[in-house]
């Protein structure tokens, strides 16, 4: 299949707007407050134009590198477990991120109008676009939002190993560590800015609870358990009595963490969209690693900008 072409009158908007290098020397471009990567700016406009929500959907939302790999694996079982035996999962066999498709990245990016309306219910789709940019549909239907964010420095840490991991920008020369934590904290990084992204989602969950779930990549790895029922519960199908005695909880965790997920040797080869590495989406899988790169003067940056950032709202980050 072949990406769509950028349309004359996208290529004449793209060109109004702002526009700044990324780290590893791709491009983005801010829309709306946010900076998007300009790849997925033409497949967001199809969706917020053609994707149609049903009350039935679960959209999957964060900003990357904050588990949503993760999340993607864990919903998908949970929604599924009557349908397909744990032991026959298609996440034995298919990267996460092929089991459950990206809106931007995956069904827009090469359609303009994928039809995607005969798919089983429930449907489950991710994407990075913050919440005042998702289709419509998403926010004015009942359909479920799932929200995964992560302490912002070992999101940033994570996320440049990634970039460095998968160099797609061939002849592009990275950044060194303290120019791309300096944008970073601009804002300035593939759907940053990261508070203005998070606010967006904590503030949907705060309004309608039943609507948006808002989840930290700590508390999951924290306690996996109370998270799983959690978000069955959510999403209207609680374990049953007899499922907990069976141990069904277990299995999905067990099934869903790094350490069986990584081992697997769907996840240790292959390319996702042919340059992204499947194993590079499971690096270490550990709340702190920040401290391992960045400087206490680093860290200090982020605490300021946290407490100056979500002053008022409640939202706290354990750092
Ligand atoms: P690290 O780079 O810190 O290891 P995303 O899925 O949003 O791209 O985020 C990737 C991060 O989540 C990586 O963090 C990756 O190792 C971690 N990750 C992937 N799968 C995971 C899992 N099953 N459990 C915990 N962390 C996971």
């Amino acid at each position: 299949m072949e990406k769509k072409e950028v349309s004359n009158e996208l290529q004449e908007l793209l060109q109004t707007l702002e526009q700044q290098t990324n780290w590893d020397g791709r491009r983005l471009v801010k829309y709306d407050g946010f900076w998007l990567p300009e790849i997925a700016v033409r497949p967001i406009f199809s969706a917020q134009r053609y994707f149609k929500a049903k009350d039935s959907d679960i959209i999957l939302t964060s900003i990357p590198k904050s588990g949503t790999t993760w999340l993607k694996a864990l919903v998908f079982s949970i929604a599924n477990r009557n349908v397909i035996s744990i032991d026959q999962s298609p996440l034995l066999t298919s990267h996460p991120h092929t089991v459950v498709p990206f809106l931007e990245f995956n069904l827009y990016l090469f359609q303009e109008n994928p039809h995607l309306q005969d798919l089983p219910s429930p449907r489950i789709f991710t994407t990075h676009m913050p919440f005042k940019i998702l289709p419509d549909s998403i926010r004015e239907s009942e359909c479920k939002i799932i929200y995964i964010c992560r302490n912002p420095l070992d999101q940033f840490v994570s996320h440049r190993h990634f970039l460095l991991e998968n160099k797609i920008e061939k002849d592009a020369v990275p950044l060194d560590i303290d120019a791309a934590f300096d944008l970073f904290c601009q804002g300035i990084h593939p759907f940053g800015p990261f508070w203005d992204h998070i606010l967006g989602y904590w503030n949907a969950g705060l309004k309608n609870p039943e609507k948006v779930l808002f989840l930290r990549y700590e508390d999951l790895k924290e306690d996996i358990t109370p998270h799983v029922k959690k978000i069955a519960e959510f999403i209207g199908s609680p374990f049953s009595p007899e499922e907990e005695k069976q141990g069904v909880v277990d299995q999905i965790s067990r099934l869903c963490s790094f350490e069986n997920l990584r081992n697997l040797e769907v996840n240790k080869n292959g390319y996702i969209l042919k340059v992204l590495k499947n194993s590079s989406f499971f690096r270490k899988g550990e709340v702190g690693d920040w401290i391992n790169h960045l400087t206490p003067a680093m860290a200090e940056r982020v605490k300021d900008l946290l407490v100056s950032k979500f002053d008022g709202s409640g939202l706290i980050f354990k750092i």
